[in-house]
């Protein structure tokens, strides 16, 4: 299993891509993603990624997150397993819940998220490896 990202949900894109490139990182331009309410640029670590996450849209599943933290946050870690879909009914056949069922994310690979309260209190995503 590998660390995929960690997101990291921002107020202003911009200034928090360019001090991720102050600190020497590659950072893609932004993407919007109308599908799942966020605009995303990508920071290219050598072992990892991070994403930081801009609410997109009046529906954004950010945007609450954001009002509880307005200088941003950790808002999800994600790890890449074989398979979505067999690791989602092992999770359910032990009691932890996922929020939804799995579907294609942001690298048009399936995902799913955990629920916070069955796994240490922290959002999980869950993305194909
Ligand atoms: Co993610």
């Amino acid at each position: 299993m590998r660390l995929n990202h960690i997101a990291i949900a921002v107020t202003d894109l911009a200034a928090a891509a360019s001090r991720y490139r102050l600190l020497g990182a590659e950072v893609s331009e932004p993407q919007d993603f109308a599908e799942h309410g966020v605009s995303v640029v990508f920071v290219q670590l050598q072992n990892s990624k991070i994403e930081l996450m801009k609410p997109l849209g009046d529906h954004s599943p950010i945007a609450k997150f954001l009002q509880k933290k307005p200088k941003g946050g950790i808002h999800h870690i994600c790890l890449g397993v074989e398979s979505v879909r067999t690791t989602a009914e092992l999770l359910a056949k032990n009691n932890i819940r996922t929020l939804g069922d799995p579907r294609p994310g942001a690298h048009g690979k399936d995902v799913i998220f955990l629920h916070p309260d069955d796994i240490g209190g922290t959002l999980i995503e869950l993305e194909d490896a």
